[in-house]
């Protein structure tokens, strides 16, 4: 496990799958029975933005960064909590400071230090568990929560090169355990074989109300660098295509430099 998010914390791709985690639980939150949320690839909650790792890449600068100051409207509450907690939120830090009382987090993460990193930050948070375990096997046995009601975000590092392969069997595992549930995955766009890979195998397992938000800095054609990204809802949320827009929108009009920059929302399957 070489991956550590602590390089990449707050550049684009944790901004778009962080703006949009915040209006996904926000949009769960519209009914009052209580949810688990289910982070199954937590990372250590919060980053040091002025420590050694993100400022060797400094890739903050050309995503939480411009962002700060005079958010967009569609950004706004997910700046204003990123503002609030102080040290830089992951996504397990966020979900928390959006918890009312009757929900609970539980997050998972498989390196030792994050997950005593995340372990430490949470000690003592009757609403949140943290565990020490593999991301996959979590989705079979964490799933369907007691409360019935509930959010899964799935965003594994693609350190390995079927990941691709991981998340769809991943999705099909969860939601086989949880069809009701809310599922989001998150993936790179570096070029858009594997995508189109990955969207036609969710097809072909019989997933139906799938869509998937896209962001793209630049046209997605040089395979080493990450050119956008996407999230990808089963059972979205009522809503999420018409509110996502304007998100994606408003991050592509702050983040993307180039006239190839672009956005959109599709549809996979139908409900
Ligand atoms: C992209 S980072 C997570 C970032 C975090 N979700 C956020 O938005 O702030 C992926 C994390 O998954 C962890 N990880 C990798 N493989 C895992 C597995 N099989 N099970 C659980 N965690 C894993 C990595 O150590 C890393 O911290």
């Amino acid at each position: 496990m070489n991956y550590r998010h602590a390089y990449h914390a707050g550049n684009f791709a944790d901004c778009m799958k962080h703006a949009l985690l915040v209006w996904l639980v926000r949009a769960m939150q519209r009914k009052p029975g209580g949810m688990l949320v289910l982070d199954s690839h937590a990372g250590t909650g919060f980053t040091d933005l002025a420590g050694p790792e993100a400022q060797r890449t400094g890739e903050f600068h050309a995503g939480i960064a411009r962002l700060l100051d005079d958010p967009p409207a569609p950004l706004a509450e997910y700046v204003a909590l990123v503002r609030g907690l102080g040290l830089y939120p992951g996504s397990p830090a966020l979900i928390r400071a959006l918890l009312r009382p009757q929900d609970r987090l539980a997050a998972c993460e498989l390196h030792p230090e994050d997950h005593a990193a995340l372990r430490r930050r949470f000690r003592g948070d009757r609403q949140v568990s943290v565990h020490h375990r593999d991301a996959w096997e979590a989705l079979g046995a964490l799933l369907p929560p007691a409360e019935r009601r509930g959010l899964v975000l799935i965003d594994p590092p693609y350190e390995a090169a079927d990941e691709f392969t991981r998340l769809a069997a991943g999705l099909v595992t969860a939601h086989g355990r949880f069809p009701a549930g809310v599922l989001a995955a998150w993936y790179p766009i570096k070029h858009r074989a594997p995508v189109r890979t990955f969207h036609a195998a969710l097809r072909d397992a019989g997933l139906r109300d799938v869509v998937a938000a896209e962001l793209w800095l630049r046209a997605p054609l040089d395979a080493a660098r990450l050119n956008g990204c996407g999230l990808l809802l089963v059972n979205p949320p009522y809503g999420f295509a018409e509110a996502a827009a304007p998100i994606l929108d408003a991050l592509r009009s702050r983040l993307a430099d180039e006239p190839d920059a672009g956005s959109d929302i599709l549809r996979l399957a139908e409900e």
